[in-house]
């Protein structure tokens, strides 16, 4: 493993994503620590939003270090990454997403995917740069898109019998804020996930025993997923954003191991049932 030294800057640190499953954490930890932050997203301290490219200068003058999770429907890292460079930043830790690069993972029929779209700003800039690139986040399920099926006690998922390594944003947070702090990462591309897969059966099971009530697995087709999106409002380009990255599931791409954890701080990912234990209790999500 290479060695890590932490590096003391007085410049903060920029996190974009601030309110997410991730940047929340990236910020918590970084407090933690006492470096200097800036929250920023649309509705956070330091009000910045992707669409509007005259809210980010402000966020980025004077900050030594930016983490970097972009809008996946608008994305701008390309022109986002070069201002930072005109504005002295000097490092980038880019969320990223597992696959990326992998011919068949994503389908898109011509386009590049935004994600990779900004790997290779951040690579080309000639910054400091570490690249993050989780699967599957375990937080989905009390934080993000899949809450609602916890809640209503049905997770209904394009998904079949598909297992992956539910990364615990805890962790990303973790190898964000030593790619952020310390020296050693530079150059590094991070493949992010858990310690083993579970499939969304083996996953309404766990939540269900902690939480003392039953949550089923329900595999729908993708047709039907898509309906049901549409139909809560979702636009076509988002639906179909969120049916193919659950298609990784189905197929399996996630469900092999990556040592991204444990390359970036020596030690394994947490489990899925370490995640279960610390968020779902009985009465959880029912007021
Ligand atoms: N969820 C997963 O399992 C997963 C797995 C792999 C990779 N990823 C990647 O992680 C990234 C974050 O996705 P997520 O679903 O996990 O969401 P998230 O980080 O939990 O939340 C999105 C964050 O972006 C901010 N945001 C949204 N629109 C914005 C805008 N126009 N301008 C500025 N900030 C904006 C939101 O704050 P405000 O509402 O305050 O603006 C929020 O802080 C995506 O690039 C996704 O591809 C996610």
């Amino acid at each position: 493993m290479t060695e890590h030294t932490t590096q003391q800057t007085t410049r903060p640190v920029l996190v974009t994503g601030a309110t997410g499953m991730t940047g929340s954490r990236v910020l918590a930890r970084l407090r933690e620590r006492g470096v200097a932050v800036r929250a920023a997203s649309r509705s956070s301290e330091w009000g910045f939003d992707w669409s509007d490219p005259s809210t980010w200068d402000r966020v980025l003058r004077g900050a030594g270090a930016v983490y970097l999770v972009q809008n996946d429907l608008d994305p701008r890292a390309p022109e986002f990454v070069e201002r930072a460079v005109a504005l002295g930043v000097e490092r980038v830790v880019q969320l990223s997403a597992r696959g990326v690069d992998g011919p068949n993972y994503f389908e898109y029929p011509n386009d590049t995917p935004a994600h990779l779209v900004g790997e290779r700003a951040v690579r080309a800039s000639g910054l400091e740069w570490t690249i993050l690139r989780p699967g599957w986040f375990s937080q989905n399920f009390s934080e993000g898109l899949l809450s609602d099926g916890v809640r209503s006690g049905v997770l209904r998922l394009p998904t079949a019998d598909g297992a992956t390594t539910w990364i615990d944003t805890e962790d990303i947070a973790a190898v964000a804020v030593a790619a952020l702090t310390e020296s050693g990462h530079h150059g590094r591309t991070y493949e992010l996930g858990g310690p083993r897969a579970l499939n969304l059966s083996e996953v309404a099971a766990e939540i269900s025993q902690a939480l003392g009530r039953t949550i089923r697995y329900e595999p729908v087709s993708e047709k039907e997923y898509a309906s049901g999106l549409l139909a809560q409002g979702w636009s076509e380009a988002g639906t179909d954003d969120m049916v193919m990255a659950l298609s990784a599931i189905r197929r399996g791409l996630e469900s092999t191991y990556v040592p991204g954890v444990r390359e970036a701080l020596g030690r394994d990912p947490r489990g899925f049932s370490d995640y279960v234990a610390r968020t779902f209790h009985e009465g959880w999500g029912l007021s």
